[in-house]
């Protein structure tokens, strides 16, 4: 069952979606009717670090049509702890008096129209009892520790230290990541609306169930009677799962007798939620004169919060890339004055592989090697650091795909020497990687005699067009049109489905259906064969397939699924459950409470599961000005099946699209002495357009992957921007000659 749908999949497939999305018939949270709402206004903290001394309300209260205004002193204990540091701001908000980081949330306003709340929000005068903040690394006050991740400790194997001590050719260098925001374009809303005891959430989540759980906790609320809703999300990136501000929303609502309808304002974005954190990253590689990794070491510091603990430990991911004796990694984390960060895209890998693509790059220069062929010679297909087998590994392939495609032949290994006019041209190269995640879900899913189907899961469409690899695995599962599937989606009333990160959802997805449809075609083969009227009476229901609409056999008969699904009623439907090979019986239900439980990349005891790829990149840089211009990029991905190629094709380039950005322009600035970001708005924070953008092509390399999880399927949400940063860097040091360790690369750091 699972091999021939496996092989049903991935034919181009517009969104079901689209046109809703484009004609604005798509409801976002905000979207979502509710009746007679009241608007809150956040007030956050203008200082980094101290307390709140006292409010002064009375000119906020003043404005006309001001229903509320809530603060640490009369909401402050009726909301437990927000959840804890897996990628949540864990910092607090109105639960006192205390200030962790600047932008904080301290009061939220609540009025009959938005202008009302947002003109007595600017008249809460607040006074503080300010303290010196710690911005950042290196700043006095900060407190470095040595992480602890729960997968345990950092991997290492062998010596690496003597064998660096003693390596023909030994590398060297230091590198660092800045702090960037994804603030995605819908904004972190939240609308809440009570029915008795009944909270409806309405807010763009990653995590339905997760949204639904924690504000339950947070409220002391049956969980039975929170339903979160969030049908389209714009944008997520990690930035949209169970947050401290809901829970003042909500209570809010409670207070006016109203629902309350929150939106955040665009800056307000950069501090109320996560954020990728500033890292360092020191790398040493050791290596035999052919190229041979001897010895592999990364460390790597991270900033967080005072009180959280988070980071994202990528050397998990580059300790495994290339075949090397002797490993040593460790991360540490600098508490600061910040608040805690959180997950965006490929959240250890895009820091942590920057640092050691970069690294790679700059041992080739030294070995007077090409890139890719110092890849090749280290390229494995067992896991360095474990033993076991990668579930596949097609990373030369993708190598060389997008060589041959990019022309990589053409470059000539001296740095400089490639020159178009004014400008200096540079290739560079970078692998790809992102560790292949599954998790449980549920679904249900109905067929009807006119064979219409209907799927509905409490599943995610972050952008990535969920909706459709949904529909068309049902669809090809029952052997129906994809148009003649609807998927419901985005409602914690719908069985649960885990969190959209990791890239896992459409693997999740795809297998539960999967699961889901075979029930469906089990009980409609079963009545066929018990039927004295079916052409099928008394044969084996087991080589009973759906295609086409139709009821099929082995030998060539076929009835219509009209006739065939009326046996059993008008409409059939049924539930199911999948929890992958390796995650315990309890994995729905812990799901269900909010839990985090998929599986896959580093933590498998039979294999490591990576999808894999390779970035080619042309910059050029102009001679005088150093202005940098990507001018081409050929992406090859290999990452198993690919449910839809049509929007697979835009994940990847638009992952390759914000690893450039991250290579060149994108950083939030701080101000270190007061500890507040400078350009935290759309203007200032620098995001490529249009014609920053060069034509990219993207390669998907077949692969087929039997070990990885039935349907083959790894994932793709994140592994395009990764590997990209280093690409860039390495193509700006082979045009200019000029190493830029220190992200982004601006061209001042070229002169
Ligand atoms: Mo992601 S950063 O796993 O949403």
């Amino acid at each position: 069952m699972q091999d021939k749908l496996r092989n049903l999949l991935g034919t181009a497939t517009s969104r079901i979606d689209g046109v809703a999305k484009v004609t604005g018939a798509a409801r976002f949270a905000s979207d979502e009717p509710v009746a007679n709402p009241a608007f809150a206004y956040l007030v956050t903290s203008t200082i980094a670090r101290g307390r709140i001394g006292s409010f002064e309300l009375d000119r906020a209260k003043a404005v006309g049509g001001v229903l509320d205004i809530l603060t640490h002193e009369n909401v402050g204990h009726q909301a437990k702890p927000a959840p804890g540091p897996d990628g949540n701001t864990s910092t607090t908000t109105l639960e006192d008096s205390r200030i962790w980081h600047d932008g904080q949330i301290i009061a939220v306003v609540v009025a009959d129209t938005y202008e009302s709340a947002r003109e007595a929000a600017n008249k809460v005068e607040v006074t503080y009892i300010s303290e010196s903040p710690s911005a950042t690394f290196d700043s006095e006050g900060t407190e470095t520790e040595p992480h602890s991740i729960e997968e345990g400790p950092d991997p290492r194997k062998g010596d690496a230290a003597a064998a660096f001590a003693s390596a023909a050719v030994k590398f060297e260098a230091r590198y660092s990541t800045p702090t960037q925001h994804h603030n995605p374009i819908e904004l972190f809303t939240t609308t809440c609306a009570w029915d008795g005891p009944k909270l409806t959430v309405y807010e763009p989540s990653q995590f339905m169930w997760g949204t639904k759980a924690a504000i339950a906790a947070r409220l002391s609320l049956d969980p039975d009677n929170v339903r979160a809703i969030s049908r389209y999300i714009g944008g997520a990136f990690g930035s949209k799962g169970p947050n401290p501000r809901t829970a003042w929303i909500a209570i809010a609502s409670k207070r006016v007798g109203r629902p309350v309808k929150l939106i955040p304002t665009r800056d307000q974005g950069f501090t109320i939620a996560t954020y990728r954190a500033e890292t360092r990253q020191h790398v040493k590689l050791g290596a035999t004169r052919s190229g041979k990794l001897t010895s592999l070491f990364q460390e790597g510091w991270e900033v967080t919060s005072r009180p959280s603990g988070y980071n994202v430990a990528g050397v998990d991911s580059t300790a495994r890339m290339y075949a090397c004796p002797n490993i040593a990694t460790a991360v540490n984390v600098v508490h600061a004055d910040r608040s805690t960060p959180g997950y965006m895209r490929a959240p250890p890998e895009t820091p942590y592989m920057f640092a050691l693509e970069s690294a790679m790059d700059e041992l080739a220069y030294e070995l007077k090697m090409d890139p890719i062929e110092l890849r090749r010679v280290n390229d494995t297909l067992t896991d360095p650091v474990a033993g076991i087998p990668f579930s596949s590994r097609s990373l030369m392939q993708c190598f060389d795909k997008a060589a041959s495609q990019f022309g990589w032949a053409k470059r000539t290994s001296q740095p400089g020497s490639m020159r178009d006019g004014d400008w200096l041209v540079g290739y560079g190269c970078a692998t790809a990687c992102y560790p292949t995640q599954i998790g449980p879900a549920a679904v249900r899913v109905s067929i009807t005699a006119e064979g219409k189907a209907v799927v509905g899961t409490a599943g995610h469409e972050i952008g990535t067009g969920a909706y459709t690899t949904v529909a068309i695995t049902a669809a090809r599962a029952l052997g129906l049109k994809v148009e003649d599937v609807t998927v419901h989606l985005g409602d914690s009333d719908l069985p649960p489905m885990m969190l959209a990160g990791g890239s896992n959802n459409a693997a999740s997805a795809a297998h539960v259906v999967a699961k889901a449809c075979e029930e469906l075609r089990r009980r409609i083969a079963d009545a066929a064969v018990k039927s004295s009227d079916s052409p099928f009476h008394g044969t084996n229901s087991d080589a009973l397939t759906l295609v086409d609409g139709e009821l099929k056999g082995l030998t060539g008969q076929s009835e219509g699924l009209t006739v065939a699904v009326r046996r059993l009623g008008h409409r059939l439907e049924v539930y199911a459950e999948n929890v992958p090979a390796g995650l315990p019986p309890t994995a729905i239900a812990d799901m269900a409470k909010g839990r985090v439980t998929m599986l896959g990349g580093t933590e498998r005891k039979d294999v490591t599961a990576f999808a894999f790829g390779a970035h080619l990149v042309e910059v050029r840089v102009h001679s005088r000005t150093r202005e940098i211009r990507v001018s081409r990029v050929v992406s090859a991905f290999a990452a198993g099946t690919i449910v839809n190629p049509k929007t697979a094709h835009s994940q990847f380039m638009g992952g390759a699209i914000w690893g450039l950005s991250s290579a060149l322009l994108e950083e939030t600035e701080l101000d270190v002495g007061t500890a507040r970001y400078v350009n935290r708005n759309l203007a200032d924070y620098l995001v490529p357009v249009n014609a920053d953008v060069p034509s990219i092509e993207v390669i998907m390399v077949p692969e087929q992957d039997e070990r990885v999880n039935p349907l083959g399927i790894k994932g793709i949400g994140e592994i395009g921007i990764v590997g990209m940063n280093a690409a860039v860097a390495n193509a700006v040091f082979h045009a200019t000659g000029k190493r830029v360790r220190d992200l982004p690369i601006r061209p001042e750091k070229l002169l």
